[in-house]
């Protein structure tokens, strides 16, 4: 722990960019605020740099990075070709929470792809990760700034709490503004299909690309690879247990869950959209607010103000207007016994309340 570096968080500006560019052209790692999630960045062309990222994230060498770049000079160091849906998509959503996955060049590391022939390639929105893109002269590859496993960071704090002694410095922006990952969609084959939803939903992808419907990767039933190889793993969870129930179920199966699980001496909150707060009466309750955007900013910092606060389980009630973005996170942070309604359940099975097999286990992190 003694041999641990010192983080400075600096806020954004001229003098962020120009230390971070300085820390990625010495083959660094830097964090950077963009408008979906907090990166954590390195030089894409920097193989050996680009490894220090899984190191400092915990995260399995298989699980390919996004490439970041500053205009679309960078794209074709970074792609082979760009295919017409891909301009397309570019033109409608860049600068812009959209990853799209094209054949990358020889210039991109195995590192960075996870030895695919592929890159998932993105121009950030946030004016302050182009900067520090184009101060340091070269695209750059980041994940999300968090250890793998964790919540996605939307606040520099939360970076902190993650990464304090890993990195030498957090560029501080501010909260993000979307507040979940960008969506990510592969053009490689004739109908783009999304690998991972995010704020661009999959009927806006199909309108800009100009097809009927673009498909939709799930999570892989075991006989073939998932595309996105990320999809595979546990994500998004705090310490604390979470339950998802859908808002059509009786507020009486969330409350039955609230109330054992007091009756047993645990913690419990429940996370609901902001017209459900008066269902609960007296129990601790928190808002993720009306509809899709403000559900996205609140989601990854309610999760990990679970664990600040001590909760031992944390029963989210999901609507619709939540959004796919949400719902995919939740399911993925979630213990099994969630439940949605038919066709909208993953691993999830109905029953009576217990208590998830997490909460009997060691609390400490990993
Ligand atoms: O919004 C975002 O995308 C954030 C910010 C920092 O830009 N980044 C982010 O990175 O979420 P990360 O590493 O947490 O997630 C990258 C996702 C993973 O699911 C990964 O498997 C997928 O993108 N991915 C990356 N390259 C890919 C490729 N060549 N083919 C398929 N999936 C890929
Ligand atoms: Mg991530």
């Amino acid at each position: 722990m003694d041999s641990r570096l010192t983080t400075r968080i600096l806020p954004a500006g001229e003098e962020a960019a120009a230390l971070a560019a300085q820390v990625i052209q010495d083959g660094g790692i830097v964090a950077i605020p963009t408008e979906t999630v907090y990166g954590l960045a390195a030089n894409a062309f920097d193989g050996p740099a680009c490894r220090r990222i899984f190191e400092a994230k915990g995260r399995p060498q298989d699980n390919p990075l996004i490439v970041h770049v500053a205009d679309e000079a960078m794209v074709e160091l970074v792609c082979k070709e760009v295919p017409p849906a891909a301009r397309r998509l570019m033109d409608a959503f860049w600068p812009g929470p959209l990853s799209i996955v094209m054949k990358k060049t020889e210039r991109i590391p195995d590192a960075v792809s996870a030895a695919l022939p592929t890159a998932a390639v993105r121009m950030p929105g946030s004016e302050t990760a182009r900067q520090i893109i184009s101060a340091a002269g070269v695209p750059l590859a980041a994940p999300s700034a968090n250890r793998s496993g964790r919540p996605s960071p939307t606040r520099a704090d939360h970076v902190f709490h993650d990464m304090a002694g890993i990195v030498p410095l957090i560029v501080d922006g501010g909260p993000c503004t979307v507040g979940v990952e960008s969506t990510v969609v592969d053009v490689t084959g004739e109908t783009p299909v999304i690998l991972r939803p995010g704020d661009i939903s999959a009927a806006q992808i199909a309108a800009a690309a100009g097809c009927a419907a673009v498909h939709t990767q799930t999570d892989g039933d075991g006989n073939a690879a998932p595309a996105s190889p990320g999809m595979k793993y546990r994500h998004y969870s705090p310490k604390a247990s979470v339950r998802v129930f859908a808002s059509s179920t009786s507020a009486r199966d969330i409350t039955g869950a609230y109330d054992a699980a007091c009756a047993m001496g645990l913690r419990p909150v429940i996370l609901c959209p902001q017209r459900s707060l008066l269902r609960y009466g007296a129990r601790r309750v928190r808002s993720l607010g009306r509809g899709a955007g403000e559900a996205e900013r609140a989601i990854f910092a309610e999760l990990r103000g679970a664990d600040e606060r001590n909760d031992d389980l944390v029963l989210i009630e999901y609507a619709d207007e939540m959004g796919e973005a949400v719902k995919d996170r939740i399911m993925r942070a979630a213990d099994t016994g969630s439940t949605l309604p038919h066709g909208q359940e993953q691993d999830v099975q109905k029953g009576p309340f217990c208590v998830p097999a997490r909460l009997a286990e060691s609390r400490s992190p990993s």
